[in-house]
């Protein structure tokens, strides 16, 4: 038989808007987009043209630039549109990028509250566009390997996960301007940009939190939001949790440990690796205890473009998608209902 001569159509290249070419923008999204064969950098949007120049400045070559994304969005025909601005304007921008036609990765949190999450996820709903939510933990190897030891049983069923993600705060030395410390901007403190990360983590590891008891404080920024949080979580009646994240850190553990009934996993984001230990004990009272490494620290956000931009070509839904977001805005709305009132908070499961 005859060999065709003609040769494979070349891939389709996805047309690629970032709307906020800040931090997250040029350390995640565009670099990810630009390490990908299937995507173009189409336009970039950011109302200060100093960013945008700073951007040119680095190499990253998009074809148009813009300071308001609703002009981008009438004049380009984008497939994917990533959603980097401070949180204020994550509504309106994934609702109107979602109406033109695109698929969004959505930075956390989703929106400055439920009533909007709720939102996009009708304009989802309507546009019939796939959305990914910017929960990088999920891609760090660490927590895959975690997660799969769960599933496996290797440490029997959890009892208790605690969560320590704590860092010295978005200003100095990360965010572009102090929005972050703005109410009007930022919607919440630290338990709103860095608890929601270990609402969505543990969540994904354990399964639906039932309760939340939070207390929050501004324990050293002179700012008017909370900078440290500590929650305590219920999973039904199995499970406990217990989270502490902030912005006043400069060192300690970060990372997460799960208990299980046969043994423990230790995600030590500060060592850079993870471990599964068992124990047999008798009864004597004597214990052997077995440490093996599971896996070490790999780059989440490279994880995640990866993951993101392959997944692009499929039809398949995006993990985490808005449903994660949702989840964990119910989360963050339960945590600062319970630090107001000093009660607990139960969460329902309805939507
Ligand atoms: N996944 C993560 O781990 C992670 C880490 C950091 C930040 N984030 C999230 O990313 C988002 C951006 O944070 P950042 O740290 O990059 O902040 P940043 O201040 O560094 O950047 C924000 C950029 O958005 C621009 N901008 C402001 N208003 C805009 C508008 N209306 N339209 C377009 N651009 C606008 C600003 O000029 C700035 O360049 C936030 O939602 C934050 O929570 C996620």
């Amino acid at each position: 038989m005859k060999k065709s001569t003609k040769s494979k159509s070349p891939r389709k290249k996805y047309q690629v808007g970032v709307v906020g070419g800040g931090a997250i923008a040029q350390a995640l999204h565009i670099p990810g987009y630009a390490a990908s064969p299937h995507c173009e950098l189409a336009a970039i949007v950011d109302p200060s043209p100093a960013r945008l120049k700073e951007i040119r400045s680095k190499g990253w070559a998009f074809r148009s630039e813009y300071q308001d994304y609703r002009k981008m969005l009438a004049a380009e025909k984008l497939d994917v549109v990533s959603v980097c601005t401070p949180n204020k304007f994550h509504a309106e921008v994934a609702i109107a990028a979602l109406e033109s036609g695109a698929d969004l990765l959505l930075e956390k949190p989703v929106a400055m509250n439920l009533k909007e999450a709720r939102a996009i996820e009708r304009a989802a709903a309507k546009s019939g566009r796939r959305v990914m939510v910017g929960f990088s933990h999920r891609f760090n190897s660490m927590n895959i390997a975690a997660k799969k030891a769960i599933e496996s049983g290797k440490i029997g069923n959890p009892f208790m996960i605690r969560v320590r993600f704590a860092h010295t705060g978005p200003m100095a030395g990360w965010a572009k301007s102090d929005w972050f410390f703005r109410p009007t901007l930022a919607g919440g403190g630290a338990l709103m940009d860095m608890a929601v990360h270990a609402f969505d983590i543990v969540q994904w590891l354990i399964g639906p939190v039932t309760s939340i008891y939070a207390q929050t404080a501004t324990l050293r920024h002179n700012i008017p939001l909370d900078d440290n949080v500590v929650a305590v979580l219920e999973f039904g009646k199995s499970c406990l949790g217990y989270i502490e994240c902030g912005w006043t850190s400069p060192a300690g553990f970060v990372g997460i440990e799960i208990m299980g009934d046969h043994g423990a996993i230790c995600c030590d984001y500060s060592k850079g690796y993870a471990t599964l230990t068992t124990q047999k004990s008798t009864a004597a009272g004597t214990g052997k205890s077995r440490v093996t490494k599971l896996s070490v620290n790999s780059s989440s956000w490279s994880g995640e473009m990866k993951y993101f931009t392959e997944t692009l070509a499929t039809k398949k839904p995006f993990v985490p998608g808005l449903d994660a977001g949702l989840a964990t805005q119910k989360l963050i709305e339960g945590a600062y209902k319970s630090a107001k009132t000093g009660r607990k908070v139960t969460l329902s499961s309805a939507r």
